[in-house]
């Protein structure tokens, strides 16, 4: 049986894609610092998948932990990492440290072991704002902040470490959403960064929610942003990897997206549906820098990986409202 070693797998992706993982038959070590996830969520990957799964407690940043980890490894899928682009702006130096000398000390660790496949967590930050809609792997880069350029130093290293035959796979993913449709598993609630988990929490009057514009030239005025189920991104890591196992001495990008957008207000109305509870929300001043439409091609993940995104924003809404009232 072939066994991954997931970083970051408490996480919130991470731990969605080991539950797919463990489903394709892999077996699964785990390693996280715990520092953006609980302990707890092993013992829900147990039960909603009903196979066992290891876990080693431990930091990227250490290479004894790394050592530890690696040993009867085939291939790595790597989560771990800081993911919030305002404290990259405001700790770029920690952020570089934990994203991109974590990963140097993966492939470094990697190398010395033979293991020489790879998938990794990118970001569609790495494009910064884009020049067409909708973004194509081979669109220009340019990321826009320290989060951004962190994904980007780091696709660069898995680049260049293919001269010493390490293989990967670049998934470059835009807005993670959703949970599993058990309830068990979601998003940690105190994660801000993206839209969906700040109108959850402003339809409990706990966050006031800005809307920034709504004079743009979309449906409703609102920008637009790409949302992806984490269960459909969980799927991709696994078509990934068999990828990555099926196409020996090959590495590649692929942007992994629903190919659509959302309204700022689209999002907001379907948290009043599913919730039943009324958003109030302010509109404010647009920002200038911030693009207003942002959403991703997934063809070349289709005709490749033969991945697609299978669920709709509305059931994303739907699983995310589960999962935030069973853990209130
Ligand atoms: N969530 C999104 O919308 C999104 C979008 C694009 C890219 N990504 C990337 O996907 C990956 C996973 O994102 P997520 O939303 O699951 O984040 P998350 O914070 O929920 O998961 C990351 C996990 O890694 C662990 N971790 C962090 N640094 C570590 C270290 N040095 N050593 C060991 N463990 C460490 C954390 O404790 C956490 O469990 C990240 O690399 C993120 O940048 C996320």
């Amino acid at each position: 049986m072939t066994k991954i070693l997931v970083t970051g797998g408490c996480g919130y992706i991470g731990s969605h894609t080991v539950i797919e993982l463990l489903k394709n038959d892999y077996e699964v070590r785990i390693i996280d610092n715990l520092e953006n996830s609980k302990i707890e969520t092993i013992d829900k990957i147990k039960e909603i998948s009903g196979k066992e799964v290891e876990f080693v407690q431990g930091d990227l940043r250490n290479e004894d932990d790394l050592k530890k980890a690696i040993i009867g490894i085939d291939g790595f899928i790597h989560f771990a990492a800081y993911k919030s682009i305002i404290n990259s702006m405001k700790d770029p130096l920690g952020y570089f440290q934990n994203n991109v000398i974590g990963t140097y000390n993966l492939l470094k660790v990697m190398s010395k072991h033979g293991i020489n496949k790879i998938v990794f967590s990118s970001s569609a930050a790495v494009y910064g704002n884009p020049i067409h809609i909708p973004i194509e792997e081979s669109d220009i880069v340019n990321p826009l902040t320290p989060y951004g350029r962190n994904k980007y130093c780091m696709e660069l290293l898995l680049l260049d470490a293919m001269n010493i035959g390490i293989n990967h796979v670049a998934l470059r993913y835009f807005n993670a959403a959703g949970a599993h449709s058990s309830g068990k598993l979601g998003e940690n609630s105190d994660a801000m960064g993206n839209l969906i988990p700040r109108v959850f929490k402003a339809s409990k009057g706990e966050y006031h929610l800005m809307v920034r514009g709504d004079k743009y030239e979309t449906r409703d005025g609102t920008g637009i942003r790409d949302y992806v189920h984490v269960c459909d991104l969980a799927e991709g890591h696994v078509k990934a990897l068999r990828w990555l196992f099926e196409n020996s001495g090959k590495s590649d990008v692929f942007n992994l997206c629903s190919g659509s957008g959302t309204t700022v207000m689209e999002i907001v109305n379907g948290v009043e549906r599913v919730t039943g509870r009324k958003v109030d929300y302010e509109i404010v001043d647009s920002d200038p820098s911030e693009a207003v439409v942002v959403t991703g091609s997934y063809e070349k993940a289709k005709r490749e990986l033969g991945w697609e995104p299978g669920r709709k924003i509305d059931t994303i809404l739907e699983d995310a409202n589960r999962w935030y009232e069973g853990n209130k």
